[in-house]
């Protein structure tokens, strides 16, 4: 079973951010795949690097529609997509290090990434963004 299934709360209306926001899922899942099997991967800090340079285009993305809609939470929505940088990046150098070794707080970890940032930061980006496309 996937970690994050695909639900239609996710998508904006915007394809390529839609797109985006699956990759990242996909991405999420298919890395909980391998933590799942519980013997040490190091594939893992690969699919890691894939998460990162995937989520950080992505959050370029998104902060350019915020820049461009002069969105007024955009200061908190940008430190929350640096945290999330910083927490990939914590998880590779964990797991490479041997620190993070317990895979059930991975997949949870890994949940939190996407699906806290999506509640409280993307999903009132996505409500503006729909009544822009309803105008
Ligand atoms: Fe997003
Ligand atoms: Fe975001």
């Amino acid at each position: 079973m996937a970690l994050i299934e695909w639900k239609s709360e996710f998508s904006l209306g915007v394809s390529q951010v839609d797109a985006e926001h699956k990759e990242l899922i996909e991405l999420v899942n298919r890395l909980y795949t391998k933590v799942r099997s519980q013997e040490h991967d190091p594939t893992i800090v690969d699919f890691l690097e894939e998460l990162y340079t995937s989520a950080a285009k992505h959050f370029a993305h998104e902060e350019l529609m915020m820049q461009a809609r002069r969105y007024t939470a955009y200061e908190e929505h940008h430190a929350d997509h640096q945290r999330l940088l910083k927490e990939v990046t914590a998880m590779m150098f964990e797991y490479q290090d041997g620190v993070l070794n317990n895979m059930e707080v991975m997949a949870e970890r890994l949940y939190d990434w996407f699906c806290i940032h999506f509640k409280t930061h993307d999903a009132p980006l996505h409500r503006l963004i729909h009544s822009y496309i309803k105008l």
